[in-house]
């Protein structure tokens, strides 16, 4: 059975959009955890459109379970992943213009590159996971480069038609194959959702899955009419003693 990695970078997403201090990823963590998360999973990009230096060191000193900390493999990243020493790394690929992590890593043609960085992280007891695409050759490179994991790419099993999901998930399952067979341990995500993260859960082989937007998106839906209710109970009756004194 996977576990489920939890990743906040949306929550981060909202506060930044009003560069101010709610939501909270940190508190909210705290409450992922409560939820039955078995990992916390932050991307400290190197614009910081979401998650900040600040939080992942919070994230590091607060939470119970496991940080995951996504990055890319770039000289500042990984200073600060020794520094931080999250429970482990995935490394990314990561371009400014992007929205959203958009392929998978190209290991086959770095491989030098790769094994040294890995190596790097892993002497410092920090195990590392490579984003990658479901393919062979790239599995076969983070087995060359000696990553612990791969976390296979499931973008385009969310995006493929109803017609082509069976494909995408039997290029799932083989490439998990292939990665066991070659001792590579192996996570999956990228927009999965509450609709279709079930034939991706059941794959044999799959240890964690790293979900992000739908959960926040989700936590909106189910908590905005809460919200709402709490709000209008501090309009229609608000209390008449504050603590910065009376109202003239
Ligand atoms: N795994 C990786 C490597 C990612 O970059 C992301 C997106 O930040 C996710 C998983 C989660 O994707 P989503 O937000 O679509 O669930």
């Amino acid at each position: 059975m996977a576990t489920l990695g939890v990743n906040i970078d949306h929550i981060a997403n909202v506060r930044e959009a009003r560069k101010t201090v709610e939501p909270d990823p940190v508190t909210l963590a705290f409450l992922a955890e409560l939820g039955g998360a078995d990992g916390i999973t932050v991307h400290l990009r190197e614009d910081r459109r979401h998650i900040q230096d600040r939080d992942l060191q919070l994230l590091r000193e607060t939470i119970r379970s496991r940080l995951n900390l996504e990055m890319a493999a770039t000289k500042e990243m990984v200073n600060i992943a020794l520094d931080i020493k999250p429970d482990m790394v995935t490394l990314v690929p990561e371009r400014r213009e992007e929205i959203t992590t958009e392929g998978g890593l190209d290991v086959v043609r770095q491989i030098v590159f790769f094994k040294d960085l890995v190596r790097k992280l892993q002497d410092a007891s920090i195990p590392v996971s490579m984003f990658i695409d479901p393919v062979n050759d790239q599995i076969e490179a983070c087995s060359e480069v000696q990553a612990n994991w791969v976390e296979l790419h499931t973008g385009k099993y969310a995006e493929s038609s109803w017609t082509g999901k069976h494909y995408e998930i039997a290029r799932l399952v083989e490439a998990t194959c292939l990665a066991i067979n070659l001792g590579v341990r192996v996570n999956a995500g990228h927009g999965l959702t509450y609709q279709n993260v079930e034939p991706v859960a059941a794959i044999k082989g799959i240890e964690e899955l790293n979900i992000g937007h739908t959960i926040v998106a989700r936590s909106i839906s189910v908590g905005l009419e809460r919200a709402v209710r709490e709000m209008k109970k501090l309009i229609v009756n608000p209390r008449k003693d504050f603590p910065f004194g009376p109202l003239q």
